[in-house]
């Protein structure tokens, strides 16, 4: 039987938001090939097994190379549905109430999928977890950053017929050599659409990233956001400012930008006052779900309820919810802190 852990067991099971999650980052082995075998896919594994022993990742790109040759077995809205609801049913056992969930349209649709196709199946999967768990689910749509911004212009055009179905956008894949600066133009145009923006910046690109995604696109969140721990003027201004950072502590430590947990800048950021939310990325390549992601930290640092208390209320304030909801959440999240043992 596990400890007793009040604590933990508080971190684990208050109402929070999970603001950095790639849909296509949740799918498992397991329904990864059943989506194979469904599709009638040849797929270049030989089982679960050998598929996982393939996560043994150096870096980023070592990652996404894999990521991007997984994501094929998606094919139709069923797979989409199905991929969508997977994570809810485990988003729900972590007590997540609300989550914005990126999405990289030019995966698919550059294999003939259309972004039809894939709306309709998230929304489908959403809306089966509203109805299951009362979790309400927000699509952001990521861009590579690995191709040319003609080819997000493209793309935009794609969304923008349902753009009343779209939460934000957002910047991913390949983050060395394609900085921020590559996309402003397309930030400026989906701002106009009256969309917030966020970006990947300094998870493994420099601190100047993160100001480029700060100054020229004008993000309202930067995921990742790590490496700005190297840069004391940086730290300053994020937490004047008290811009969100979506870090996502398993994901740091598989993609090797720390050795281990230990040596995670979390408790640097947070005791500068940066407003830090936990998420777990891409949870089925990152061992595990934002629950493992917690457990994780909470092995290296040891954090007391009121950290945990905060770094709940971040995730609900730092949300692109309605004031009303958040106040909800937040009345929720209070009740339940007020329960913690001292
Ligand atoms: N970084 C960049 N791109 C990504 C990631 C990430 O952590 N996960 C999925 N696409
Ligand atoms: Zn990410």
């Amino acid at each position: 039987m596990a400890a007793n852990n009040p604590v933990l067991d508080f971190a684990l099971s208050c109402p929070k938001a999970e603001l950095h999650m790639h849909i296509e980052g949740s799918l498992e082995p397991e329904l990864a090939f059943a989506l194979a075998r469904r599709n009638g896919i040849a797929f270049p594994y030989a089982d679960t097994e050998a598929l996982r022993a393939a996560y043994n990742f150096g870096d980023l790109q070592s990652f996404l190379d894999l990521y991007y040759a997984c994501a094929d077995v998606l094919r139709t809205e069923a797979d989409f549905r199905d991929l969508m609801l997977a994570y809810l049913v485990r988003a729900h056992a972590d007590g997540i109430v609300h989550t914005e969930i990126f999405f990289d349209p030019q995966t698919h649709t550059a294999r003939g999928i259309a972004f039809e196709t894939v709306l309709n199946g998230l929304e489908a999967g959403a809306a089966e977890g509203l109805a299951r768990f009362g979790i309400s689910s927000e699509l952001i749509v990521c861009f590579l950053r690995h191709l040319s911004e003609e080819d997000g212009f493209a793309t935009l055009a794609q969304v923008e017929p349902f753009i009343d179905r779209i939460h934000g956008f957002g910047l991913d894949s390949s983050e060395q050599g394609h900085p921020p600066a590559k996309f402003e133009r397309l930030f400026a145009r989906c701002r106009a659409l009256g969309r917030p923006v966020v970006a990947h910046a300094g998870e493994e690109g420099p601190p100047a990233y993160i100001y480029e995604a700060l100054d020229l696109l004008k993000v309202s969140r930067i995921d990742h956001g790590v490496r700005a721990s190297e840069d004391p003027a940086l730290m300053q201004r994020l937490a004047q400012e008290q811009m969100p950072l979506t870090v996502c502590p398993l994901s740091n430590v598989r993609l090797c930008v720390f050795e281990q947990m230990e040596l995670h800048t979390l408790p640097k950021l947070i005791e500068a006052g940066v407003k830090v939310t936990l998420n777990s990325d891409d949870p089925a390549y990152f061992g595990g779900y934002l629950g493992d992601n917690i457990r994780a930290v909470q092995a290296a640092f040891n954090w007391d309820a009121q950290t945990w208390y905060k770094l709940a209320r971040n995730s609900l304030e730092a949300s692109f919810a309605s004031a009303a909801k958040k106040s909800d959440w937040i009345a929720r999240l209070d009740a339940q802190f007020a329960l913690v043992p001292v």
